[in-house]
């Protein structure tokens, strides 16, 4: 399947999903489901064509498995993953599957997380986390193209192609930094087009829980909440800051944390929000931890880590950067 024929797919696949618009008369009604039917139709037979080179032991919706086959191929021909088990979660942005390794991975189980065909045409505020950073390409290097930049810049729908792709090389690169760092994070194993393999964080074939959904102890609470200003620490020491960081995107496993969930990860330098993005996610960190009994100063964390590495806190935000249905920016607000 070449570029053309493939975003051509997306768009089906996206519009299949989503063209639930309300038309005026009934003739365009019977019109768009018949285009439907036969767009339908082309994808079934396209994803027919795949599933020769490539098949699964989960059962999938046939959009979903069009999707599922178009999206792992070219990982299981490199060995990444043999068979795609059950599908673990399934979010707006992305969804993840549990797999089975092929020979380029040593272990029971891989995870698979798949973002949807141009998922993040709908995300919010996106502009924001990529103040700074370098736009990547599918190989996670820096973008050169002049004609790429302009591209994203004018927002064709080539550009959003290059965009949501520099978003998936972002949270690839970020994964593979700071698991070398030391930094708990799932071990990133390869990215291909829309999709990364990375390591399962889970028991046997049962996911971890997100952090938010399990009740500590004590002196547990303690250590793991050190244990993630631990974490927090390693990413500044990256030049990097989550984001997007708080109980939802800690995994809990046999005492331990796993962070996870990079696409939107920021660059201190260079982002004018930098602080308060940084501010926000110790704030929901603490938001979690006071539930478990912790004392914690969001603030007072947030700036002894953030001067500690060099960097000074810029209070002064732009109102454009607040998000009115965000508790912890409604409290920023206030504060101002
Ligand atoms: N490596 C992993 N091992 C086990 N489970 C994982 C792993 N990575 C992600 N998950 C599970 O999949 C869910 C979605 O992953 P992630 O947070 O990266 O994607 P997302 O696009 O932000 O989805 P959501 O909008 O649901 O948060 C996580 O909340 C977690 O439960
Ligand atoms: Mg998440």
């Amino acid at each position: 399947m070449n570029g053309k024929q493939l975003q051509e797919y997306f768009d089906q696949l996206d519009d299949a999903h989503g063209d639930e618009s309300v038309s005026s008369g009934k003739r365009t009604v019977r019109k768009r489901e018949s285009s439907r039917k036969e767009r339908e139709a082309r994808l079934f037979i396209r994803a027919q064509e795949v599933s020769r080179e490539f098949r699964f032991t989960y059962k999938a919706a046939r959009f979903e498995e069009a999707w599922l086959l178009d999206s792992l191929a070219q990982l299981a021909d490199h060995q990444w993953i043999a068979d795609v088990l059950r599908k673990v979660k399934g979010g707006k942005e992305a969804s993840l599957y549990l797999c089975k390794p092929g020979g380029a991975v040593k272990s029971d189980y891989v995870a698979a997380k798949i973002y949807r065909p141009r998922a993040l045409r709908n995300l919010k505020r996106d502009a924001e986390y990529r103040v700074g950073r370098v736009d990547l390409d599918a190989d996670g290097t820096a973008l050169w193209k002049e004609a790429d930049k302009n591209a994203i810049a004018k927002r064709t729908s080539y550009g959003e192609e290059v965009r949501h792709q520099s978003w998936i090389a972002y949270e690839f690169a970020t994964m593979e930094l700071l698991s070398a760092a030391g930094a708990d994070v799932p071990i990133p194993y390869a990215m291909e087009k829309n999709a990364i393999v990375m390591e399962f964080i889970g028991d046997g074939l049962q996911p971890a829980p997100m952090l938010n959904a399990v009740n500590l102890g004590h002196a547990e609470a303690r250590r793991l909440f050190d244990r993630v200003v631990h974490n927090v620490d390693i990413m500044l020491s990256q030049d990097r800051i989550h984001g997007d960081l708080s109980a939802y995107n800690i995994l809990y496993l046999n005492g331990g944390i796993k962070l996870i969930d990079f696409p939107q990860v920021v660059l201190p330098q260079g982002n004018p929000s930098a602080w308060r993005i940084f501010l926000r996610d110790m704030t929901r960190v603490c938001d979690y931890f006071s539930t478990q009994g912790v004392h914690c100063d969001a603030y007072k964390t947030a700036a002894d880590l953030w001067t500690a590495r060099g960097h000074r806190i810029v209070e002064k935000v732009h109102p454009r950067f607040l998000d009115p249905e965000n508790p912890a920016d409604r409290k920023m607000w206030d504060k101002r």
